[in-house]
């Protein structure tokens, strides 16, 4: 299915605060698109100061509040350096909501098992608050700074596990480590969603796979117009008789596991 309303605006800062580290939570004040947004949708999002930079940077839709929504980044470049500079009443440009999230588990149904790495831990955040079902997010991150909103997740009810790839925070190892420990469990009726890194995205894809779960996963690739006509966004994805190429922005990000080609994906 594809999100059919979408919206460009020119939107104000209602505030950009440093979360942990290099991390920043930018809220914006959208009230027209505020009310559209689905769990694993993102915003595409233009950073008016940088001239120079014509292409608009896409973040995951992290929570949304009345007439606001916000988002939760990284600084790792010329886009989100400038963006964590500005400051409330600064405004930007956004297209939103974009792309196809995730499936919302439905009460009684599939227990869901949320897993993020870094970031990732922002396309989760609505889904665990509109889940009547809750479950268990297991999030990753290299240092204690990378483990983002862990206390947000519990306050929603959500049994949160940590892992930390130098044992600052949680077990020490990767954020698979305990995934596969309760999948090992064999209880019934379980269902992942991931969104993090594509090496984590890859892995968990095959531990759904060996464990005979569904997964769907959301796929982080370099996007340009956001909005399916580029075509700079696409990964390989099983059709009936074979496989194409789909676009990030538009049939995704999320897409069903089983039908990544991971021999083919860059
Ligand atoms: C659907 C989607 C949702 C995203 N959600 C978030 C989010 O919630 N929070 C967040 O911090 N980031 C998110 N990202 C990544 C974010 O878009 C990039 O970090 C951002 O565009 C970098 O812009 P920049 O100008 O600072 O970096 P640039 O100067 O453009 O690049 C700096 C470095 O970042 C790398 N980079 C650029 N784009 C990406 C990308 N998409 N993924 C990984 N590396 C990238 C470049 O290869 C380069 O090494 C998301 C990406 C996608 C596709
Ligand atoms: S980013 Fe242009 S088609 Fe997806």
């Amino acid at each position: 299915m594809l999100a059919v309303r979408m919206l460009e605006q020119t939107v104000q800062i209602v505030s950009n605060e440093r979360d942990t580290d290099s991390y920043f939570r930018l809220v914006v004040r959208a009230p027209r698109i505020a009310p559209l947004i689905q769990p694993g949708q993102f915003a595409h999002v233009r950073v008016l100061p940088l001239k120079d930079a014509l292409l608009r940077r896409p973040f995951s839709i992290f929570q949304v509040n009345g007439d606001t929504f916000s988002i939760l980044y990284k600084t790792i470049g010329k886009g989100t350096d400038a963006l964590a500079r500005m400051g409330p009443g600064a405004e930007l440009s956004v297209i939103a909501p974009l792309g196809h999230g995730f499936t919302v588990p439905k009460r009684g149904g599939e227990v869901p098992l949320l897993v993020a790495g870094g970031y990732g831990m922002a396309a989760m955040y609505l889904l665990a608050q509109r889940s009547p079902q809750k479950g268990i997010v297991f999030v990753g991150g290299r240092r204690r700074v990378d483990i983002l909103c862990e206390n947000e997740f519990a306050a929603l009810g959500w049994d949160v596990r940590v892992t930390t790839e130098d044992g600052t925070h949680g077990e020490k190892g990767l954020v698979t480590k305990p995934l596969q420990a309760e999948l090992k469990r064999r209880a019934k009726g379980r269902k992942l969603f991931a969104c993090g890194p594509t090496g984590m995205l890859k892995a968990v894809g095959q531990i759904a796979e060996k464990s005979k779960v569904s997964a769907e996963l959301s796929m982080d690739e370099h996007m340009c117009c956001g909005v399916g006509v580029c075509l700079t966004c696409v990964i390989p994805v099983t059709t009936g008789d074979g496989w194409e190429y789909q676009r990030t922005c538009t049939e995704g990000p999320v897409f069903d596991s089983r039908q990544v080609v991971w021999e083919v994906a860059r």
